[in-house]
């Protein structure tokens, strides 16, 4: 199922009287393909989850509109699925009874439930934690949970703001590889926010990289590599460095949240790692 975004500009009401309008995005255009993985990159505050939640339907475009497989959304619905960042699960819930939740409310029949139910613990291999309790699991089984979750009622749609957000540098590995597979399984049209250049290049078809200039889009990145990627190869470190100097730009020494400070990390270390590399040549 295909998603378009056509022409959509977002503002917000200034918090501050005599303040301008915030205009965070002005007509921005980009398309997922049917059964494609896109990231949307960008510096903190470039209008990523605006984007994603207009896409969601839990706000509307002050213009341009969101077409889902041919037609106009402007509300949410069952064919899209939203993972927040914080999973957002249910804690009085146990993991099973939270991945059943939204089928419980779609009116499945409690055979069909079940069924669904073991088919997803099982490509998460999380059977055996089905009657665990949500601080009874890891970070990282939570955040399966939540994808399994998003996945219970077969949305064709899966919009991810930051999935993997709050994961540890080895567990988001792990993670990474496991999204794939799953969402590979389920051959679902995924588009989903990342400040992480080696996540949105290991996992994505394409990168669309915006910038703070009201979200406008530097360049829509093809990932043109096989799966699964091997980091180690030549071509995928040629699409980090591109797509980092791209977000280099993008900052524009305007380096101001967490979130550039970690880009701009990102981008330090990687020169350090060149002139160590340059100066054992
Ligand atoms: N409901 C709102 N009311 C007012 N301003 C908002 C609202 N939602 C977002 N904004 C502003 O719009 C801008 C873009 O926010 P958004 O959350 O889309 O950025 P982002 O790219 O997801 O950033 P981050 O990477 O930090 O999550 C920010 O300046 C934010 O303060
Ligand atoms: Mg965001």
């Amino acid at each position: 199922m295909s998603i378009k975004v056509e022409n959509i500009s977002k503002s917000f009401q200034a918090r501050r009287k005599g303040e301008e309008r915030l205009s965070v995005l002005k007509d921005i255009s980009f398309d997922v393909n049917d059964g494609e993985f896109v990231s949307l990159l960008g510096p903190s505050g470039c209008g990523k989850t605006t984007t994603l939640t207009i896409i969601a339907g839990f706000q509307k475009p002050d213009e341009g509109k969101i077409v889902v497989k041919g037609k106009e959304v402007s509300k949410p619905g069952p064919d899209r699925a939203f993972m927040f960042q914080n999973y957002a699960l249910f804690p009085w819930l146990k993991v099973g009874e939270n991945i059943e939740y939204p089928m419980i409310k779609k009116k499945l029949p409690k055979a069909e439930r079940e069924k669904k139910l073991m088919e997803l613990l099982h490509i998460a291999q999380m059977e055996n934690y089905k009657d665990y309790y949500i601080h009874e699991i890891s970070g990282g089984m939570k955040q399966r949970v939540a994808l399994l979750r998003a996945l219970a009622c077969d949305p064709e749609v899966l919009l991810m703001d930051e999935p993997l957000g709050a994961i540890d540098f080895q567990m988001r590995h792990m993670l990474q590889q496991q999204l794939e597979n799953i969402l590979m399984q389920k051959n679902c049209t995924s588009l989903m926010v990342t400040h992480d250049v080696d996540e949105s290049v290991y996992l994505s078809d394409r990168v669309v990289i915006m910038s703070r200039d009201h979200g406008r889009i530097l360049e829509d990145v093809k990932i043109d590599l096989p799966r699964p990627r091997d980091r180690e190869s030549e071509k995928y470190h040629e699409y980090i460095e591109h797509i980092t100097e791209i977000l280099k730009s993008a900052l524009n020494g305007d380096v101001v949240t967490q979130e550039d400070k970690d880009i701009m990390e990102f981008i330090k270390n990687r020169e350090s790692e060149e002139n160590k590399e340059n100066i054992a040549c």
